[in-house]
């Protein structure tokens, strides 16, 4: 696979450890992510796929290993490499928030402003450029509070679109859809992907998304990748981790309970407290 030849790789994760606190969230966890391709993170809820996103881009730094960005190391680094990095990544975060004083027009303009001196009519060429891209352009002068969860998200990957980046991050970008919205995110996520030749990571829960979207996936559990295919060999896996994923199943070997003292245990010492 493409996984081994560093070229191939826009990404490579090598022997990540990182932890909040005394809480470990990763410890060695290997990844690659292979250049113009759809590359989904799959994982049970709390396994640390923000933090690994945060990570990626540079805005945690790992206790030990590395992230690399095309062949270079993320963190640690100068403030000015960061900044490179940074303006090569476009980011749909999971609370997906548009600034909600400003209009749908100055949302996807808002990264121009800040990193560029771009004169006011090739930003409004380019935001409208984006905002066609993610079929919205007549809603420019809407307010996010005007717009549907389907909109607010395609107007948050024109503004995610619009320094041109080459990698596009995607945290749970389906949650919340209803199911056409949902298939026009999709499409819209592979589109972008191929058309304008870029990397995309998709962080989510959701499996049958991802057997539609995805050119690999990743499964993280365990504070380390837990397993990884195509989606299709990862629907065949025999493991009973990654069947207990795939299939939504309650039972197995995630837990359902947050770790810590057993039940008996809590009770006895809130009393006494
Ligand atoms: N700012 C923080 N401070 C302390 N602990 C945190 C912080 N953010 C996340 N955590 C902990 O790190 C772990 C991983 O969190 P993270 O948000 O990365 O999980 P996730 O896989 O993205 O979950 P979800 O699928 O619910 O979004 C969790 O146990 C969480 O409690
Ligand atoms: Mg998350």
């Amino acid at each position: 696979m493409l996984a081994d030849d560093p070229a191939a790789n826009l990404i490579e994760i090598q022997d990540l450890h990182y932890s909040r606190g005394d809480k470990k969230i990763f410890s060695g966890l290997d990844m690659n992510i292979p250049r113009g391709k759809v590359t989904a993170i799959l994982g049970p809820s709390g396994t640390g796929k923000t933090t690994l996103l945060n990570l990626i881009v540079g805005q945690l730094n790992p206790d030990q290993g590395a992230v690399l960005f095309d062949g270079r190391i993320v963190c640690p680094c100068s403030r000015h490499h960061l900044y490179e990095v940074r303006r090569q990544i476009g980011v749909l975060f999971q609370e997906g928030a548009l600034l909600t004083n400003l209009s749908v027009f100055e949302n996807v303009a808002f990264p121009l402003r800040e990193h560029t001196d771009l004169p006011e009519q090739l930003i409004r060429q380019i935001v409208l450029m984006k905002l066609q891209a993610v079929g919205l352009r007549t809603a420019w002068q809407h307010m996010p509070s005007q717009l549907s969860g389907g909109m607010s998200r395609r107007v948050a990957l024109a503004r995610a679109l619009v320094m041109d980046p080459k990698l596009i991050v995607y945290d749970e970008p389906f949650v919340g859809l209803d199911p056409i919205s949902m298939g026009v995110i999709v499409r819209l996520i592979r589109q972008t992907n191929d058309v304008l030749g870029i990397t995309s990571i998709v962080v989510t829960h959701d499996v049958e998304q991802t057997r539609k979207l995805a050119d690999l996936s990743y499964l993280i559990s365990g504070k380390k990748v837990a397993a990884c295919g195509t989606p299709d060999e990862l629907r065949n896996d025999q493991s009973a981790l990654v069947r207990q994923f795939m299939q939504g199943r309650a039972d197995g070997p995630v837990p359902f309970h947050h770790p810590g003292p057993d039940y008996a245990e809590q009770l006895r010492t809130m009393a006494r407290s």
